[in-house]
C-alpha cells in the first residue's frame, strides 16, 4: 500500500494478524560508532496526516514515519475520504475534505498498536455526523478509552458500541450539533488534550482543555500551523489551558516531520553504556516538552552535548553528539513524566548500568500504555539480575555500573520493551534475549540495521 507504484492509500488492515513471534537476541561486541539518523516523530507523523484531511487542499509531508502505527492512520484518514498519497521516501500527500467533511467509513478503522490513532481519530471524527467503528490489537483493545469517550459525551457523541470496560472496538456515533467544552482532564495526557481539540474543531465557540502538567503540545503547534486560532494560558505550577475556536477552514500547510526524540533514545542509551562508543544522532526534535530524558541523562553524568541547534518546520531539532559514560543513580521528579512519558522503560535500561539508586516517581500512566510498562520493565530487570523494586508508583533501580544479564524478557506486543532489552544485552555481560521483536515495527521499522550500522550485535533467532 505505501509503494510508489500503488500510490493511494485505501483499505484497513491489522498488520500483526495471527503472525509468529520472531524472538531476538542482543550480545555485547564492539564500542557503537557513526552518525545516523532515526525515523520521523511519531506524533507529529499521526498529526499531519489528521491535520491534512481536516484542511481543504493539499498538504505536503515529508519525513513522516513509515511504522505500522502511522500507516494505520493513513489507512483511516483515506477511510474517512481523504486521498492519501505516497509520492517517495517519507514523502506524502494528503487531499483534506475540511472540517466537518469527513465520511462514513465502509469497515471498521482498525489501528493496529497505536493508542494514539485511536483516541486522536475518535476526536477527529466527532464533530461529523457520521458513524464509525474504532478497533485495534490485542494489546489496543486492552487499553482504557473512557478517558476519551467521557469528555466526547459532555460533548454530544453517543457511543453505540463497546466492549467491557469501555474497550475497543468501539462505535461512535457524532451529533448534528457538538457541544463546546471547557474539559479539565484528569491525567496530563497529550491523547486526551488532542481528541478533545480536535473535536472542537467541529463545535460552534470555543472548547479549552486545561491539565495539571504540561503533555505534549504538537496538537496546539499544529492548529496553528493550519490557521485555526489557539489561545495557551499557564495554569498552576506546571500546567496549561488550551483553547480552540471552533469550525475553522483549516489551511494545508507543508510540514516536515523532524527525528523523533523518542526514538532516538535507544541508540541515545546504547552510546551510553557501551564503553568508548562515540554517537551522533541527526536532526532529533528538542522540544522541551519531549525533552525529559535528555535532561535526566546528563543529570546521571551523561556526555551528550547539542550541535547545529535549529528550527525545521516550526519545531527545534539538534544534532546529539553522544559519548560513553559513566552514570550515576537520580531522582527522578514525577512532573517530568509528561515530557519523558515513553523513555521510562529505556531509562531503567541507563539506571541498571548506574552507579547507585534511581527513583522514577509517579509513573501509574506506564501501566496503561502498549503493555502494563511497570510490570514489564521491572520483570525484564529481573530477568537480566537487576535489583529494583516497585514502591507505589514509583520505579527504583539500584545500579551497579553493570549488568549480569543472561534472560529472556516477555515483550507484550509492545515495541518500547523490545528495544530497551536489546538495548540491555548489548552492554550486558551475558546477551539478552526478547519473545518477539515483531512490534518493533510500530514505531522503528529499521532499528535492527541502525544499530547494527553503529556496530551492535542483535540478530533475531530461531
Ligand atoms: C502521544 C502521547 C503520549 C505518548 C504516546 C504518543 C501523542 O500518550 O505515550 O506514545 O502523540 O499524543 P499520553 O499523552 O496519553 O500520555
Amino acid at each position: 500500500m505505501s509503494h510508489p507504484a500503488s500510490p493511494a492509500v485505501t483499505a484497513a488492515a491489522n498488520p500483526h494478524g495471527d503472525l509468529p513471534a520472531r524472538p531476538a537476541r542482543a550480545s555485547a561486541g564492539r564500542a557503537l560508532n557513526g552518525r545516523v539518523r532515526v525515523p520521523g516523530d511519531k506524533s507529529v507523523s499521526h498529526r499531519a496526516l489528521i491535520f491534512g484531511t481536516l484542511a481543504v487542499g493539499e498538504t505536503a509531508i515529508s519525513g513522516l514515519l513509515e511504522g505500522e502505527d502511522v500507516l494505520n492512520t493513513a489507512k483511516a484518514c483515506a477511510a474517512l475520504g481523504a486521498r492519501v498519497e505516497r509520492i517517495g521516501d517519507g514523502e506524502w500527500r494528503v487531499q483534506g475534505v475540511g472540517v466537518g467533511g469527513l465520511r462514513t467509513p465502509a469497515a471498521a478503522l482498525d489501528f493496529g498498536n497505536s493508542g494514539t490513532g485511536a483516541r486522536l481519530m475518535m476526536g477527529m471524527v466527532a464533530g461529523n455526523p457520521i458513524t464509525a467503528t474504532f478497533d485495534g490489537d490485542a494489546s489496543l483493545r486492552r487499553r482504557p478509552m473512557r478517558r476519551i469517550l467521557d469528555p466526547l459525551a459532555q460533548m454530544g457523541v453517543e457511543t453505540l458500541d463497546s466492549a467491557e470496560g469501555g474497550r475497543l472496538p468501539i462505535t461512535l456515533r457524532g451529533p448534528k450539533d457538538l457541544v463546546p467544552i471547557a474539559y479539565k482532564s484528569p491525567v496530563a495526557s497529550a491523547q486526551i488534550k488532542s481528541a478533545v481539540l480536535l473535536a472542537g474543531l467541529g463545535a460552534p465557540g470555543e472548547t479549552s482543555v486545561t491539565e495539571a502538567e504540561a503533555s505534549r503540545d504538537h496538537t496546539e503547534r499544529m492548529l496553528t500551523h493550519f490557521g485555526a486560532e489557539v489561545r495557551v494560558e499557564p495554569y498552576g505550577a506546571h500546567g496549561r489551558t488550551v483553547t480552540v475556536k471552533g469550525r475553522p477552514e483549516l489551511k494545508p500547510a507543508p510540514i516536515r516531520v523532524p527525528a523523533d526524540p523518542s526514538s532516538a533514545a535507544f541508540p541515545l542509551v546504547a552510546a551510553l553504556i557501551v564503553p568508548g562508543s562515540e554517537v551522533v544522532i541527526e536532526g532529533v526534535m528538542t522540544n522541551p516538552l519531549r525533552t525529559g530524558l535528555f535532561l535526566t541523562l546528563k543529570e546521571m553524568g551523561a556526555d551528550i552535548t547539542l550541535a547545529n541547534e535549529r528550527v525545521e518546520g516550526g519545531e527545534s531539532v539538534a544534532d546529539l553528539h553522544v559519548k560513553a559514560s559513566c552514570l550515576r543513580g537520580v531522582d527522578v521528579p514525577a512532573e517530568r513524566a509528561p515530557s519523558m512519558i515513553d523513555e521510562y522503560p529505556v531509562l531503567a535500561v541507563a539506571a541498571s548500568f548506574a552507579e547507585g539508586t534511581t527513583r522514577m516517581r509517579g509513573l501509574s500512566e506506564l501501566r496503561v500504555k502498549e503493555s502494563d510498562r511497570l510490570a514489564a520493565v521491572a520483570a525484564g530487570l529481573a530477568a537480566a539480575g537487576v535489583d529494583h523494586r516497585i514502591e507505589g508508583d514509583d520505579l527504583i533501580v539500584e545500579g551497579r555500573g553493570t549488568v549480569t544479564g543472561g534472560g529472556r524478557v516477555v515483550t507484550h506486543m509492545d515495541h518500547r520493551i523490545a528495544m530497551s532489552f536489546l538495548v540491555m544485552g548489548i552492554a550486558s555481560d551475558k546477551p539478552m534475549e526478547i519473545d518477539d521483536i515483531s512490534f518493533v515495527a510500530t514505531s522503528f521499522p529499521a532499528f535492527v540495521p541502525l544499530m547494527r550500522g553503529l556496530g551492535a550485535d542483535i540478530a533475531t533467532v530461531g
